[in-house]
């Protein structure tokens, strides 16, 4: 399978930015990690990590035709990017949403999801462990369809 994983704003300071909640490992030392897991043998991987909405939209748009599924962790776009969204319901490839922290246990603004009623699944809480988890959904989903 090809597996575009796209990382929104502030995620590009990850090792740093409230590391209480985020962790001290960088987004290169995860993704690299994510790609060299076991469950990622066999697959091919593209990243891409911007903190612009627009960007973000063109590089679904763009990727489309390429990937076979998406793992997507929109950040702060999660909670109101209805843009983003269309962007994914407008592309007939099965995504997977993965937030490091548990946005449920968190501020009122991170209780909603604008993205999650067009992802197959959703996945929180479980830090950088979630983004193997969503590998793995997005794997089962290829095999019962
Ligand atoms: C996040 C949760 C979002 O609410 C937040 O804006 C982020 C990261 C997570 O991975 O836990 O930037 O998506």
């Amino acid at each position: 399978m090809n597996i575009l994983v796209i990382n929104g704003p502030s995620l590009n300071l990850l090792g740093t930015r409230e590391v209480e909640i985020y962790g001290r490992e960088t987004l290169e030392e995860l993704m690299m990690w994510l790609q060299t897991s076991p469950a990622a043998s066999n697959h091919s991987f593209k990243f891409h990590q911007s903190n612009h909405e627009g960007e973000i939209i063109d590089t679904i748009q763009d990727e489309r035709h390429w990937a076979n599924g998406m793992l997507i962790n929109p950040a702060a776009f999660t909670h109101y990017s209805y843009a983003i969204r269309d962007a994914i319901s407008s592309i007939n490839i099965p995504v997977v949403e993965i937030h490091l922290s548990n946005i449920r246990e968190r501020e009122d603004f991170r209780q909603i999801s604008v993205i999650s009623p067009v992802c197959i699944d959703q996945v929180m809480g479980m830090g950088k462990d979630g983004y193997i988890k969503g590998l793995e959904i997005l794997i089962k989903y290829f095999e019962s369809h």
